[in-house]
C-alpha cells in the first residue's frame, strides 16, 4: 500500500519523509492556506522533498480555466498531479488534461457514482473522503469497499487514495479494503508508528541494559 503525506507543511513532510515510508503528497486549498505561503513556493519545495505524486488543486469552476490552471500548475515540475473536483466541469477537465498527458486526482469523491464517472473520463487517482462521511454519520469505509469492487469489476486504472483519514483505523480498514493509496495527515502518521507498549519495552530493555557487566 502506498503511503501519501496529507499536508502542506513542509517540516513534517521533512520528518515522514526520513523515515522512507512516504510515496507522495496531497495539498488542498485548506491546507495551503493554513501554511501562509505562497502556493506556488510551497509546492515547488515539496516537490524538492518527495519524489512521488505531488497533488495541487485548481480553484476555477470552468473547464477552460481549470486547464490553463492545470497547465501552470503541471509546469512546476514534472510529479505534479493536478486535483480537480468532482463536478460536469471537472469531468470535462480531467478529460482534456488526460489528453494533454497531464496526470489528474478527482477530488472530493463521496460516492461509488462520482469515482466511477472519475474513472471513465481516465482520472489517475480519485480520492474518497471517508472522514468527511463519518462525520455526517455515515460509514466512510462503505464506499471504498464498492469502489475497490467496480474498478476490479472493469479493471479501471485509476487508483484510489483514501482521503480525509482521521486515525489509524482508517488506514487499517483502508488496507484491508484493498485502497492502493492512503493520505494521512502527519498525526495520524506518528499514531500509526507508536504503541505503548513498545515504548514500555523500549525503556525495559534500555533499563536492564544498565544492569549488564559492562566489559572493562
Ligand atoms: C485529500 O486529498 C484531502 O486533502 C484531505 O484528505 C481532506 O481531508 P479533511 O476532511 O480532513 O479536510
Amino acid at each position: 500500500m502506498k503511503i501519501f503525506l496529507d499536508t502542506a507543511n513542509v517540516e513534517h513532510i521533512k520528518e515522514a519523509s526520513s523515515w522512507g515510508i512516504i510515496d507522495g503528497v496531497t495539498t488542498n486549498p485548506t491546507l495551503i492556506a493554513r501554511e501562509g505561503r505562497n502556493f506556488e513556493d510551497v509546492v515547488k519545495e515539496i516537490c524538492s522533498i518527495v519524489d512521488g505524486p505531488i497533488s495541487a488543486e485548481v480553484v476555477s469552476m470552468k473547464s477552460d480555466e481549470m486547464v490553463e490552471e492545470a497547465k501552470g500548475l503541471a509546469q512546476i515540475h514534472k510529479n505534479i498531479v493536478i486535483k480537480v473536483p468532482i463536478m460536469p466541469e471537472g469531468l470535462k477537465t480531467m478529460k482534456r488534461l488526460k489528453e494533454l498527458d497531464i496526470k489528474t486526482n478527482a477530488t472530493l469523491i463521496f460516492s461509488p457514482n462520482q469515482a466511477l464517472l472519475a474513472a471513465k473520463v481516465g482520472a489517475t487517482y480519485v480520492s474518497p473522503f471517508i472522514g468527511r462521511l463519518d462525520d455526517i454519520g455515515h460509514i466512510g469505509m462503505d464506499i471504498i469497499r464498492d469502489i475497490m469492487i467496480i474498478f476490479e469489476n472493469y479493471k479501471f486504472e485509476s487508483e484510489v487514495i483514501v482521503a480525509s483519514i482521521r486515525n489509524p483505523i482508517h488506514v487499517i480498514d483502508a488496507a484491508i479494503a484493498g485502497a492502493h493509496i492512503a493520505t494521512v495527515p502527519y498525526d495520524t502518521l506518528r499514531k500509526m508508528v507508536k504503541h505503548s507498549l513498545t515504548d514500555v519495552g523500549i525503556e525495559r530493555f534500555l533499563s536492564d541494559w544498565e544492569k549488564v557487566p559492562k566489559v572493562k
